[in-house]
């Protein structure tokens, strides 16, 4: 009952970012740039249920409280606002001009590796199932540790199209590094060192 429960909040918790964006758009309070506004949001939530993601493993090792059955469903929100993400891009931003976004997808370093990380999250979202699980076995958490693949990718796409203030996807870099660090056994970080 009580993982049932903690199962609604975070469900409700994650839903509330896309819940608030769909408010402000029907509002009009997405200020005098609503694309960009749209694009923004979804692109940091995307990234944000990401590391959220990454970091259970981590939070479970040094604090001792786990999310771990509820790490499926956070990985799962992250595919979710990437996809939102994309629909926003394709629709809205370039309103389905297919040939401006293959030429975008090839040509703008950014957007070349925001799509490569989205390309990493789709299988992962399809063989999260524990059906896929059992299937793939120790190809599974291979596979599934292309998300730390993404989340670099993720990080590179907003480093390079942030033309001024870069403070922002440096805080995430540096999220993303130390999470990865923490998720290296620590006889590996030793054993890096002693070499
Ligand atoms: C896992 C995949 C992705 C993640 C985590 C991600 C994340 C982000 C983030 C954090 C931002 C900046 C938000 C801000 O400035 O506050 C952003 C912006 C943007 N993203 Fe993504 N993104 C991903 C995939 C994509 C894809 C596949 C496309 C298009 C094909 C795309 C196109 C854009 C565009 C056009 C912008 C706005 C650029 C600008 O205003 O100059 N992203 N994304």
């Amino acid at each position: 009952m009580r993982t049932a429960a903690i199962k609604l909040l975070l469900f409700l918790l994650c839903l509330l970012p896309f819940l608030h964006l769909l408010w402000d758009a029907f509002n009009g309070n997405l200020g005098a740039n609503p694309v960009e506004a749209l694009t923004h949001r979804s692109g940091d939530w995307t990234l944000r249920m990401l590391l959220i993601t990454l970091a259970v493993t981590p939070l479970r090792r040094t604090t001792g409280f786990s999310l771990l059955r509820h790490r499926r469903m956070l990985g799962l929100f992250s595919f979710f606002y990437a996809t939102v993400h994309l629909t926003i891009y394709v629709w809205i931003d370039q309103v389905f001009l297919w040939d401006e976004i293959v030429a975008d997808i090839i040509k703008r370093p950014y957007i070349t590796v925001g799509f490569t990380a989205l390309m990493i999250l789709l299988p992962l979202a399809v063989t999260s199932t524990r059906g896929m699980q059992r299937r793939l076995g120790k190809r599974w958490k291979s596979l599934h540790k292309g998300a730390y693949i993404a989340a670099a990718l993720a990080c590179l796409h907003f480093l390079w199209l942030t033309r001024a203030d870069t403070l922002e996807p440096y805080i995430y870099i540096a999220v993303s590094t130390v999470l990865m660090l923490l998720r290296l056994k620590r006889e590996q970080i030793l054993g890096f060192f002693r070499r």
